[in-house]
């Protein structure tokens, strides 16, 4: 009745933001995303008969702010199991929590696979990814590794909706370089942030209907293998996003200034020094710049060097959710 799970997070080059239903978590477009592998979560999850109610531990403390959301995904897999068994989730970042990096991502894939063997479900990725995606969009795409996309689905139970393996990480073997601005708590998370920009961004129509353009085109450009391509949709995306969110009322404004700074210092990079690299930005302060791995050490200087960047984090492409050894955990 106990498992082990690791998943790492995704970064969405081609985003979420935005959903069609609040109930079953079900996104307003399709997105593609970048598995990471050195930033990761672990999460045990015992499923336990003594216990009169759910207990989570974050990172060794107790975390009742997102039990309730994990207690709602244990559900879902408790109901496929026919069982009410409470259970004890310990679940462990090794990367700074709630500032743009995509805890919930990983945290919810972890859940659901260690969850899903802990009751001896053996559930296809499939279902695993919709499962995820009822806890937190972006951790549907977490159970694979390498380059995922995610359907936006069409219907209205939702099973339609859930992330697929593009390429595997070792096919295209891209770096990720996140520059760390700002270690606070986003101030309006996600969810909340989203069904703003849906109710208040004048410019949120236009970003529904453009999203399987862009979609497609990232497609074609990961298919293909081409770097200038991906970096173009990639940035655009990203960029009318922040459209999106920054014409919501009140403004969604998750930039500091070492974020512009960022920005402008990957697209120069780029445009007048040759070096292969474009940006990311979340719902956070973070930068993160996509590069080949023989590039990574010009971008992380780069970035170093610019005021406000607290430190920069490397990582490479990596594997999907997963079993791990249970003594190997939290
Ligand atoms: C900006 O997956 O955190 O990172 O489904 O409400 O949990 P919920 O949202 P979440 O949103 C991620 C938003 C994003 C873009 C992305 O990852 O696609």
């Amino acid at each position: 009745m106990a498992a082990t799970a690791q998943a790492q997070p995704n970064i969405a080059l081609i985003k979420y933001w935005g959903k069609r239903d609040t109930t079953l978590n079900l996104p307003a477009t399709g997105s593609l995303s970048i598995t990471l592998d050195t930033l990761w979560t672990r999460t045990r999850v015992e499923f336990d008969k003594s216990l009169r109610h759910d207990e989570l531990r974050l990172n060794g403390a107790e975390d009742p702010a997102t039990l309730a959301r994990v207690s709602a995904c244990l559900d879902l897999l408790r109901h496929r199991a026919g069982s009410t068994t409470c259970a004890r989730v310990d679940t462990r970042n090794n990367f700074p929590t709630a500032a743009g990096l995509a805890s919930s991502a990983s945290g919810f894939a972890a859940l659901v696979v260690a969850a899903d063997a802990a009751l001896g479900l053996a559930l296809d990725r499939r279902t695993l990814s919709v499962l995820a995606r009822r806890g937190s969009g972006s951790a549907a795409r977490s159970l694979f590794g390498g380059f995922a996309s995610m359907a936006a689905g069409q219907r209205e139970d939702g099973e339609d909706a859930f992330a697929e393996p593009l390429l595997d990480a070792a096919e295209w073997p891209l770096a990720v370089l996140i520059a760390v601005t700002s270690h606070s708590r986003k101030s309006v998370g996600s969810g909340a942030g989203m069904e703003s920009s849906r109710h208040t961004s004048p410019f949120y129509p236009a970003w529904v209907s453009s999203a399987a353009t862009d979609l497609a085109a990232a497609r074609d450009a990961v298919r293909a293998r081409d770097f200038a391509a991906l970096a173009e949709v990639s940035e655009h995306n990203c960029l009318k996003m922040h459209a999106v969110m920054q014409a919501s009322r009140p403004p969604l404004v998750y930039w500091s200034g070492a974020t512009v700074d960022c920005l402008q210092r990957i697209r120069a990079l780029r445009e007048r020094e040759g070096v292969e690299a474009f940006f990311t930005v979340d719902a956070g302060a973070q930068v993160k710049a996509v590069c080949p791995p023989g590039a990574v050490s010009r971008v992380a200087a780069a970035l170093a060097d610019i005021p406000g960047v607290e430190r920069v984090l490397t990582s490479g492409l990596g594997e999907g959710a997963r079993l791990v050894d249970d003594g190997e955990a939290v």
